[in-house]
C-alpha cells in the first residue's frame, strides 16, 4: 500500500544525500512530499527535489494559506522522515517550535517520526543535543544513526548521516511495526521484493572449547545486517539468523539468535521452508572442538603446548544446495584472502559449483579489509560462472546491488527460464 510520506530536509551538507532518500521512497511506490527548510535549500535546489519527488515542494509558511497548508501536509502524512536532522533542527523539534513549514507539519501530524541526525562529532556529543535527542526518543521518535565516519572537513567520528538505504529501511520498518500492532490495516507491501520471503544468515559462529572460551572469527555481521535491511526496505518478509552480531539488530526482521554452526543449521532448516531466497552471509566455522570441556581448561604446569582436536562442521550451504530446493534461490558468500583478482574469481567459481549455489558473492578479506569495515567490494558470480555484477561502496549499497541481482533472478525464475539450477 503506497504511503503518504513527508521528507523534511534541514540545513546541513548531508542534505544532498537526502535526495537519495526521496528517490528510494518514490521508487518503492510511495507518495513523497518534501518539506525543506530555508537552510536546506542552500544545499540542494527546489527543482531537484520536485523532479525527484514528483510533487511540488513547499517551504514557505505563508504560501498556500487558503488551503491551510501549514497543517494539511502533516495531517495527511503516514510517516515523517527528517534527513538530515541538524543539531538546530533537533533542538527545535524537542522544543516543539513551529516557526517554519516543517515545524508546523510535525506538530500537526500524528504520524511516526524518523530522524537521521547529521552534524560534527562535538555538536552530536554536546549535552544539549544529547538531551534533545533523549527527549525525542522518549516521545517515540526513531533516531537512525548517526554513523561513524568521515565528516565534511578533515575530521571523522560519530555524526555522519546514515546512508539513504538504511534510513529508508528503518523508516518503513517503523510503519510496519505500527501496522503490525493495528490488525485493522494490511501491512504495506511495496517494493520489488514485496510478497517474497528472504532468509539471511549474518555474523560469525562461535564454537565453545569450555565455559569461557570459543573458537570464532572476525565477522561483525555488518554485511549480513545490511542485506537483511535492504531486503526489508524492498518489501520482503525477512528472517535473520543472527550469529553473535557485533552491531545493532535491524528493524522489522524476525530475528533468530544462534551461536554455533550446528545451532545455525537447525535455525536455518526451520526457517527455509517456503523461502524465496536464502542469503548465507554468515561466516560459519568449518571445524569445532571434538569435545567441549565442562570446566575451564587449566594451564599445564610444564611448558608444553596444548593440542586441540577439531572435527568438521557440516557445510550448511552445500547441504541446502544438494537437497531439493525448488523455488529457493541460494546465495553464498566467499571471503578470501587471495590478492590476485583472477585467482580470487576462480576460487569463487569453484565454490559456487561445489556448493551448488545460484549466486556466489566473492569478497576479499584481510587484516584490514572486509570484516569490520564499513565498505565492501564484491563480485557476484552467477550460474554458468559469469560475473553478474561488481559492486563497491558502503555495505548498504553493496547489499542493494546484490538484491538487484536477486530481484532479477527471481523474475527470471518466475518466467520459467531458470531451469538450470
Ligand atoms: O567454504 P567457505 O567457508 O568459504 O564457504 C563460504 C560460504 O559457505 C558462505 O556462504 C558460508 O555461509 C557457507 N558455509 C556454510 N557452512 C560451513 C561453512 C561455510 O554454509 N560450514
Amino acid at each position: 500500500m503506497p504511503l503518504n510520506i513527508v521528507v523534511g530536509i534541514t540545513g546541513g551538507i548531508a542534505a544532498y544525500k537526502a535526495v537519495g532518500v526521496v528517490r528510494a521512497l518514490v521508487l518503492a511506490g510511495h507518495d513523497v512530499h518534501v518539506v525543506p527548510t530555508e537552510g536546506a535549500l542552500r544545499f540542494v535546489g527546489k527543482p531537484t527535489l520536485e523532479a525527484i519527488s514528483r510533487n511540488p515542494v513547499h517551504t514557505d509558511l505563508y504560501e498556500g494559506v487558503a488551503e491551510v497548508r501549514h497543517v494539511a501536509i502533516g495531517q495527511a502524512a503516514d510517516l515523517i522522515v527528517i534527513a538530515p536532522a541538524t543539531a538546530n533542527a533537533i533542538a527545535k523539534l524537542a522544543a516543539g517550535l513551529a516557526d517554519d513549514l516543517l515545524g508546523n507539519t510535525v506538530l500537526a501530524s500524528e504520524a511516526p517520526i524518523v530522524i537521521a541526525p547529521a552534524m560534527h562529532t562535538e555538536m552530536w556529543a554536546n549535552a544539549a543535543t544529547q538531551a534533545n535527542v533523549a527527549t525525542l526518543r522518549a516521545r517515540g521518535v526513531t533516531v537512525v544513526g548517526p554513523a561513524v565516519g568521515q565528516l565534511t572537513g578533515a575530521d571523522s567520528g560519530p555524526g555522519r548521516m546514515e546512508e539513504p538505504e538504511a534510513i529508508v529501511a528503518a523508516a518503513l520498518a517503523v510503519v510496519d511495526a505500527r501496522v503490525a500492532g493495528d490488525p485493522g490495516r494490511d501491512a504495506p507491501a511495496t517494493g520489488d521484493l514485496a510478497g517474497r520471503r528472504v532468509v539471511v544468515t549474518a555474523g560469525g559462529t562461535r564454537e565453545p572449547l569450555d565455559p569461557v572460551r570459543f573458537l570464532g572469527n572476525r565477522s561483525s555481521g555488518k554485511q549480513g545486517i545490511a542485506l537483511a535491511e535492504a531486503a526489508r526496505a524492498r518489501g520482503a518478509e525477512v528472517t535473520l539468523i543472527a550469529a553473535n552480531l557485533e552491531v545493532a539488530d535491524p528493524a522489522g526482521c524476525d530475528i533468530r539468535r544462534v551461536s554455533t554452526a550446528l545451532e545455525l543449521r537447525d535455525a536455518l532448516r526451520a526457517a527455509v521452508a517456503g523461502a524465496d531466497v536464502v542469503v548465507m552471509a554468515a561466516a560459519v566455522a568449518d571445524y569445532r572442538p571434538a569435545a567441549v570441556s565442562e570446566s575451564k581448561i587449566k594451564k599445564d604446569q610444564s611448558d608444553a603446548g596444548l593440542t586441540l582436536e577439531l572435527v568438521r562442521n557440516p557445510d550448511i550451504l552445500a547441504e541446502l544446495g544438494a537437497a531439493p530446493h525448488d523455488g529457493t534461490l541460494l546465495v553464498g558468500f566467499a571471503a578470501e584472502t587471495e590478492s590476485d583478482a583472477d585467482r580470487l574469481l576462480e576460487l569463487g567459481r569453484a565454490k559456487r559449483r561445489a556448493k551448488r549455489a545460484d549466486l556466489l558473492v566473492v569478497n576479499r578479506v584481510g587484516w584490514h579489509a572486509g570484516f569490520a569495515a564499513d565498505d565492501n567490494d564484491v563480485v557476484v558470480i552467477g550460474r554458468d560462472d559469469r560475473i553478474v555484477t561488481e559492486v563497491r561502496g558502503t555495505k548498504s549499497s553493496v547489499a542493494h546491488g546484490i538484491m538487484d541481482v536477486v530481484v532479477s533472478e527471481l523474475g527470471t525464475a518466475a518466467d520459467g527460464a531458470a531451469s538450470t539450477r
